[in-house]
């Protein structure tokens, strides 16, 4: 039961509004139980469920997902086929699912890299539940934070080659609206899954001021009580932006 958690947290109110997720202790999850690290993706799925649900009961309007890195192209091709293939699966299956609950799909990276196959699923998910109003659910794919940050410095230095931006006007909105998560607000808390202490190469510039919450739990493990504790957790920090508290 869930009951209880989802109590206190609407009791102690400020649920974060942008809560994004590095999803990690999959291939652990597989070898614990002498399977191949694929089995770990898939059970993977199952959590990505738990915490959308829990992200929409919760009250949470934006979650993001890191799902595939731009440095996980460089893992064997067995296990990145694998991994587009349970992209495409994942789709497949939920998509009608996550129209239903109000959830607006939004993949975040470097798409031109995904395969014919895994693009068109990507653009479909999209499309189909563009109209969600519940949550934002941003799945970033073949995203990197640098590679992100270098596409804005492109972005801006066409504008001013274009002469429709002067170099003094570069300023932190100027990047800002040129991130993949323009749209929407910068994440209040960030939880890493599997105990790694680390950001590795995530949302570097939205993480500004983020919250940080690491848990022992592998991703596969990983069920929405997992999400409200780390919203209860949340709740009971005290957020000064570099300011002093009042
Ligand atoms: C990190 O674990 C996880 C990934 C690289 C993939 C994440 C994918 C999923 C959760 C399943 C599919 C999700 C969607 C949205 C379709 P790791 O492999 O780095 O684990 P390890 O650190 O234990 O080796």
């Amino acid at each position: 039961m869930t009951d209880d958690l989802l109590a206190q947290i609407r009791v102690a109110g400020g649920v974060p509004r942008h809560v994004a997720v590095i999803m990690d202790g999959n291939g652990r999850w597989a070898r614990e139980r002498g399977l191949p690290r694929p089995f770990g993706h898939r059970a993977g799925m199952k959590a990505v469920r738990e915490v959308v649900e829990g992200a929409i009961e919760a009250g949470v309007e934006v979650l993001t997902l890191f799902a595939f890195s731009e440095e996980n192209w460089q893992r064997p091709v067995t296990e990145i086929s694998a991994l587009m293939q349970l992209l495409e699966e994942y789709i497949a299956r939920e998509v009608a699912e996550l129209h239903s609950q109000g959830v607006a799909v939004h993949v975040l990276g470097d798409r031109e890299r995904l395969a014919p196959g895994a693009r068109a699923a990507v653009e479909r998910i999209e499309r189909e539940t563009r109209d969600g109003q519940r949550l934002a659910l941003n799945l970033c794919i073949s995203y990197s934070s640098r590679a992100e940050l270098a596409r804005a410095a492109r972005l801006i230095a066409e504008d001013v080659l274009k002469g429709v931006k002067r170099l003094e006007d570069i300023d932190e909105e100027a990047v800002r609206e040129r991130l993949y998560t323009a749209p929407w607000r910068d994440p209040d808390l960030l939880i890493r899954t599997s105990g790694e202490y680390r950001v590795s190469n995530f949302l570097l510039w939205q993480l500004a001021y983020a919250e940080l919450y690491i848990t022992p739990v592998l991703w596969p493990d990983v069920t929405r009580r997992d999400l409200f504790q780390a919203i209860l957790d949340y709740q009971r920090r005290d957020r000064r932006f570099g300011r002093v508290t009042a």
